[in-house]
């Protein structure tokens, strides 16, 4: 029975560490590969199940349709109308149409996800997602055999998005999954963190979540997803193209062009904490490198 989270959890009630071990024990059961998947290979347990809280999430973040500066969508996103919600889904599927956001919800199934998140910019966290597998919704519109690529698309609303008015991105920002990628299932649709609704500044009512590649990959305030034959363009690639990849998996041996990204800055782990090492695929390799076998992921990175 799908479910929607309720808005009961407050700033104060930052789950406790034992919470989350509970809870994590309890949904291994129900749903072994997702959960078992976020946890990654090499990661101490405290890394993996100490998230970030509430603050640091919704108060640091990167939503540009908002303004460049971190603190920017905290500060404009409250204007965005997340009521109604329609996403346009199209392109090579059985049941093309605009979707109401709450009928999609009354279809899927919520469940909490702990992620890795690492940001291109090397800077991470650890996030308590609420939300549904992206292959879910797929399968609920049929997706047909000719399709290989999921696109996907920001809403651009230039009257409640201050950053719309400087060209730093060629808006709507966009991005793109395999379908295998899109259909794996550590690739979720985001509606909750820490069990209430997901804050507009992170990407609401619903945004991408795939933990293995970079964070400009989950694209926030989703409104259109088009299943296409061929890799569709995606916002960052036109911006920089030898800078971001279309495939943005998160890989400590390949650096950014102007930094390295071997180690990564937890937010939350205060000013001297020492940088982290960056996992191969954010540490979901042993879910994921069969996804990319015989590629060399310097030339597809
Ligand atoms: N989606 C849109 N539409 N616009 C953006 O600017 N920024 C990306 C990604 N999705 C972005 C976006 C980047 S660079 C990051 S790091 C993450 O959102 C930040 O997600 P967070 O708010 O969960 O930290």
């Amino acid at each position: 029975m799908a479910y929607r989270w309720k808005n009961t959890l407050t700033a104060e009630d930052a789950t406790p560490y034992s919470a989350f071990l509970n809870r994590r024990q309890m949904m291994a059961g129900m749903a072994a590969g997702g959960i078992v998947g976020a946890i990654p290979k090499g990661a101490t347990a405290q890394e993996v199940l100490e998230p970030n809280t509430w603050e640091e999430i919704t108060n640091y973040c990167n939503f540009y349709e908002f303004g460049t500066g971190k603190e920017d969508p905290a500060r404009y996103a409250d204007a965005l109308t997340i009521d109604p919600w329609t996403v346009r889904i199209d392109g090579l599927v059985d049941k093309p149409g605009d979707y109401n956001f709450a009928d999609i919800m009354s279809q899927m199934t919520i469940e909490e996800r702990i992620y890795r998140f690492r940001c291109v910019e090397a800077w991470s966290m650890v996030i308590p997602w609420n939300g549904f597998e992206l292959a879910d919704l797929l399968e609920w519109v049929g997706v047909q055999s000719s399709a290989r690529y999921v696109a996907f698309e920001t809403a651009m609303r230039p009257d409640e998005m201050p950053g719309l008015s400087s060209p730093v991105i060629d808006w709507p920002y966009v991005e793109g999954l395999r379908l295998d990628e899109a259909m794996h299932p550590l690739t979720i649709m985001a509606t909750g963190i820490y069990g209430r609704d997901i804050a507009k500044q992170n990407g609401a009512p619903m945004r991408l979540a795939v933990p293995w590649k970079y964070g400009f990959k989950s694209i926030k305030s989703i409104v259109r997803i088009s299943l296409v034959e061929d890799e569709p363009p995606t916002a960052w690639n036109k911006y920089s193209a030898r800078e971001y990849g279309f495939y943005s998996n998160v890989n400590p041996e390949v650096d950014h062009p102007r930094w390295s990204q071997a180690t990564e800055r937890r937010i939350g782990g205060g000013l001297f904490a020492k940088r982290q090492p960056t996992l191969m695929f954010n540490g979901y390799e042993e879910d994921v490198a069969s996804l990319y076998q015989g590629m060399d992921l310097r030339e597809f990175f």
